[in-house]
C-alpha cells in the first residue's frame, strides 16, 4: 500500500464521550462496527463489516502489541492497551482498547472491543514506546520524507 506522506501526518481525535466500538468472529473479521467506529476510521459501515480487523492496523504498530492481544485473548482473558490505528485516508487516531470475548452459554462465539480517547501525554509515551519495539524487532522504521 502506499501512502500519501501528508494526510499520513493528520491525526483524528477521538471524543471523551463517545466510544468506538467494534466485534469480530473467532479470526478477527468484523462482525459489528458503531457509528463512531466508522467515523473515526473514516469507513462506511458497509466497507468494514466482513473485513479483517487489521483494516486499521497502523504500520507504526509493533507486532508483539498483536501478539500480545491474541495470547491473552486465547487465554481467555481481557487485554486493556493502547493501540494507534490508521484511517482509510491513512491518517491515525490513538485509543485505549479494552478487547474481550463474548460468550453465549458459556461458549465464546466473538470478540468485543471498547475505545476510548488517551492523553497527548500517552500518545507521546506509546509513540516512543512502539518506536524503540519495532527498532529493536528490526521492524519497518517510521520515515518521513519531505520533497
Ligand atoms: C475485537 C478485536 C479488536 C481489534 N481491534 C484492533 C484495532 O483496533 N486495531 C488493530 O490494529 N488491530 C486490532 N485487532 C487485532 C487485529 O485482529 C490484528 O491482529 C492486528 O491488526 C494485526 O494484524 P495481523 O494480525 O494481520 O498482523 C483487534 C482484534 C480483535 C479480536
Amino acid at each position: 500500500m502506499e501512502y500519501n506522506e501528508s494526510e499520513f501526518l493528520i491525526e483524528t481525535l477521538v471524543p471523551q464521550d463517545e466510544l468506538i466500538i467494534s466485534r469480530t468472529d473467532l479470526k478477527g473479521n468484523i462482525t459489528y462496527a458503531n457509528d463512531t467506529f466508522a467515523q473515526i476510521s473514516g469507513y462506511k459501515m458497509g466497507e468494514l463489516i466482513g473485513k479483517p480487523h487489521n483494516v486499521v492496523r497502523h504500520p507504526d504498530m509493533p507486532k508483539c502489541v498483536f501478539k500480545e492481544i491474541w495470547d491473552t485473548l486465547q487465554e481467555k482473558k481481557q487485554w486493556k492497551g493502547i493501540v494507534k490505528n490508521l484511517r482509510k485516508d491513512t491518517g491515525y487516531y490513538w485509543v485505549h482498547a479494552t478487547i474481550s470475548g463474548v460468550y453465549k452459554d458459556n461458549e465464546l462465539v466473538e470478540y468485543k472491543s471498547i475505545r476510548t480517547p488517551i492523553t497527548y501525554e500517552e500518545k507521546l509515551k506509546y509513540q516512543k514506546l512502539y518506536d524503540e519495539h519495532r527498532n529493536r524487532d528490526k521492524e519497518n522504521i517510521r520515515s518521513i520524507i519531505y520533497n
